[in-house]
């Protein structure tokens, strides 16, 4: 017999749609580790939509919502490091190290480059953002 193990059960996934006006253009994932208070972030932009600094905008709503609404304590990002747009895109998160040859693209291995962000790291953030000039 099996039953539920507690593991999960602090677990639950966030799914949204990204829209650029009237246009969905995108898909994002947020796992909230609420044992821990850990969210972790994944964004997708359709191909035709990127590079129109989308993701970063969108990225930037789910820190907020991550840290307000979740009660986020610290939340995660990984990229592959191939993936330059990925790697550009972790505007503000802070590089943590990396997990080597954690992928393999045909005969290809890559890192895993970790990224994070505290909530007090993120409310430094803000308020620099929204500090009027001296
Ligand atoms: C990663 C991804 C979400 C970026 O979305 P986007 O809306 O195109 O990104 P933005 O326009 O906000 O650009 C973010 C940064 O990436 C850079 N960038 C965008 N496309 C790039 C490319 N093809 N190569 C290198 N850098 C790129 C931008 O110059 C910008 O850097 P800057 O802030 O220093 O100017 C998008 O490329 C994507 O969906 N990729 C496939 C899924 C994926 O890899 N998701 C990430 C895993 S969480």
């Amino acid at each position: 017999m099996l039953r539920r193990s507690g593991a999960s059960r602090g677990t639950r996934i966030h799914r949204f749609l990204v829209y650029y006006g009237n246009t969905r253009v995108g898909v994002a994932d947020v796992h909230e580790d609420r044992t821990n208070a850990v969210c972790a972030l994944i964004v997708g932009i359709a191909k035709a939509h990127r590079g129109k600094r989308i993701g970063t905008i969108a990225s930037r709503a789910l820190l907020r919502k991550c840290f307000l609404d979740f009660n986020a304590r610290r939340v995660e990002s990984s990229a592959i490091s191939s993936n330059s747009a990925s790697l550009a895109m972790q505007d503000g998160m802070v590089e943590e190290g990396r997990a080597v040859e954690r992928f393999k693209v045909g005969n290809e291995l890559f890192d895993e480059v970790r990224f994070r962000l505290l909530k007090r790291e993120w409310e430094q953030q803000v308020a620099s953002r929204t500090a009027p000039p001296a």
